[in-house]
Order: structure tokens, then C-alpha cells, then sequence
């Protein structure tokens, strides 16, 4: 019961960012600010506003005992009896304000420790298997919400008019196979063997070992690329780059990889490093980075078997 509580009140939180998106130039919420994130990343100026108002609604929630954030550099301490941590990446896709372009929220839920203390980073170091609730909310034409409280993933609507998200797709399930794949082919220079060998026999289409050709789609953020392969099926690739071993990889690990792959298993989709299943990843530190392959079940293991070979 908490729980919904604590879903109802984020996703109370995940409206006023969208009505807030939604106003655009006319709220003068475009741009940049001047500061960096603790990621190196220069902040939008609606980074920081959707970060706050998911701060300050969930602090003041009582739900919760501490949150972590792409956008604080520390954990931020919130009810010392709350029940549960909240991890999220308050705007994904941020690049995309200013040009008018899918952005959305991923957040993930679990049960906080009795013995931690509000403001220790170590509790949130537990494996995405440790997850009891995850999703995203895409603010696209329609702002959508993809959930899972691990019994299957779900997508909701809002209606503007009532402003409640309705369940408009119960229980999805990712199509087994595609011939769609998602990845930053302007990184291919620094991707590491089996993902040069595994895009390269998809790129040669009917000709090559795949014998059948595949089309390629590119968002720029992570919740409209996997909503789309929620949707329709896909691979989504973000890998491990050979330019930092430091950085494996773009996507964080907490805030972006372990909320989708809790939403794509329960959808009946794999999600991988390359090396092992994402959600059982033991985080080393909040902001922790992974190479992330995910998608239909039957495509990821045919990218997972370049690996082995
Ligand atoms: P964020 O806006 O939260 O920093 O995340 C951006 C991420 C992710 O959404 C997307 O898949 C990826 O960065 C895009 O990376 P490229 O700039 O390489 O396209
Ligand atoms: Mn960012
Ligand atoms: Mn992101
Ligand atoms: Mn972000």
C-alpha cells in the first residue's frame, strides 16, 4: 500500500515536469544553465527544474528515506524512517529540450535498509534484482508511463483532462525477434570486437550470414529508444568503449540501465553488459557506469553470442 503511495506521489512529481516541458520557450525553461553535473555534463535548465520538483515532492513524502539522482552529486538524505530509496534520472534525453524532441523521467524503487543511516551512498550499492518497482515516463506526444512492480511491465496514458494515468497496454511483451536496431554508429570506431562483428553482419543486411536486412533508429534518449523497442521490438545498444576502460560505457547504471532492464525482462526482453545480466550487477558507486545491450530475447543472445565466439 505504501508503495502506490510512493508511486502516486513521483508520478505527481512526473506531471509537473510535464506540464512544465510542455510550456517550453513560453516558460523560458529552454537552454542551458552554467554548471556541470558530477557526470562532466553540462546541466539543462530543465535537468535541474525536474530534478527539484522530484526532490522536493519525495522528500516531502515521508515514503522516503534517501534519493539518488544523475543530477546530485551525493545522496540526498530525506526521511530517516522512510521506507524506501529512489533512484532517478530526473530528464532523459535532456539534448532533446531544445529541439523539441522525445525527453522522459526513468526512476526504480527498492526497499531501504533498517541499519542505513539517510545519508549512506552504501545502500544504495545493492543489485537492480533488488528492485521492487521501475519505469519511465515519456513525455511525447502523449505522456506515457511504462511501470512494473515485477509482475509484468504496463503502459499508461495521461489524460490531460482528468490528469491520471490510465492503463491504456496491459502485460507487454517484446516480439522475440526484429530486424530494428538502435545504437551511436559514430562511436564505432572505439566499440570493442563482438559488437564491430555483430553491427557489421546486421549492416550487410541480405547479402551477409543474418541474410535479412535491418533498419536502424537513433532518438538520442534512452526512454524514447526504449520505448519504441517496448512497443515493437528491437536491440538497443549502448556498449562498452574502448576510449576509457574508467567509463565502461555511457549509460549509469542506477539511473538509466537497471530501471530498463527491469521494465524489458518483465516484458519478456533480455538486458545484458555483454559479459552478464544487467540487473545483477553489484554497483561499485551511485554514479557507476554500463555497457548496456537490451531488447528482443532472441536478437540480444544472437548479439550475446559474438561474445562467446
Ligand atoms: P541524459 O540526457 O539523461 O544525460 O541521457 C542521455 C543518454 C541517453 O538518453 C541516450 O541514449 C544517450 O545519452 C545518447 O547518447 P549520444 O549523445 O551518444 O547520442
Ligand atoms: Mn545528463
Ligand atoms: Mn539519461
Ligand atoms: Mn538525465
Amino acid at each position: 500500500m505504501e508503495l502506490i503511495l510512493l508511486l502516486r506521489t513521483l508520478l505527481a512529481g512526473c506531471k509537473e515536469i510535464s506540464f512544465r516541458v510542455s510550456q517550453g520557450a513560453l516558460a523560458g525553461v529552454l537552454g542551458s544553465t552554467l554548471s556541470e553535473n558530477v557526470q562532466g555534463e553540462t546541466q539543462k535548465k530543465l535537468d535541474v527544474i525536474s530534478n527539484q520538483i522530484l526532490k522536493d515532492i519525495l522528500s516531502e513524502s515521508g515514503y522516503v528515506k534517501a534519493i539518488s539522482s544523475e543530477e546530485e552529486d551525493d545522496v540526498v538524505a530525506c526521511n530517516p524512517n522512510g521506507n524506501y530509496l529512489v533512484s532517478f534520472d530526473p530528464l532523459d534525453g535532456s539534448s532533446n529540450t531544445d529541439i523539441n524532441s522525445l525527453i522522459g523521467t526513468i526512476f526504480s524503487i527498492t526497499h531501504a535498509p533498517q541499519w542505513m543511516d539517510a545519508d549512506d551512498p552504501s545502500a544504495f550499492l545493492q543489485p537492480g534484482t533488488q528492485i521492487v518497482a521501475a519505469g519511465y515516463v515519456l513525455y511525447g506526444p502523449s505522456a506515457m508511463l511504462a511501470l512494473s512492480t515485477g509482475r509484468g511491465t504496463h503502459l499508461y496514458t495521461l489524460d490531460k483532462t482528468h490528469g491520471g494515468f490510465l492503463l491504456t497496454q496491459k502485460d507487454v511483451q517484446v516480439p522475440k525477434q526484429t530486424s530494428e536496431f538502435a545504437i551511436n554508429a559514430s562511436n564505432q570506431r572505439h566499440w570493442e570486437d563482438p559488437v564491430q562483428n555483430y553491427i557489421g553482419d546486421l549492416i550487410a543486411g541480405e547479402d551477409g550470414p543474418r541474410g535479412k536486412d535491418f533498419n536502424m533508429r537513433w532518438v538520442a534518449a534512452m526512454v524514447g529508444d526504449i520505448h519504441r523497442v517496448l512497443s515493437r521490438g528491437g536491440i538497443f545498444m549502448y556498449p562498452f568503449d574502448k576510449r576509457n576502460p574508467e567509463m565502461p560505457g555511457k549509460l549509469r547504471l542506477l539511473y538509466e540501465a537497471n530501471p530498463m532492464a527491469f521494465l524489458m525482462e518483465q516484458a519478456g526482453g533480455l538486458a545484458s553488459t555483454g559479459h552478464g545480466r544487467i540487473l545483477e550487477v553489484m554497483p561499485t558507486e551511485i554514479h557507476q557506469r554500463v555497457p548496456v545491450i537490451l531488447g528482443s530475447k532472441e536478437e540480444v543472445e544472437t548479439c550475446l553470442s559474438y561474445y562467446k565466439a
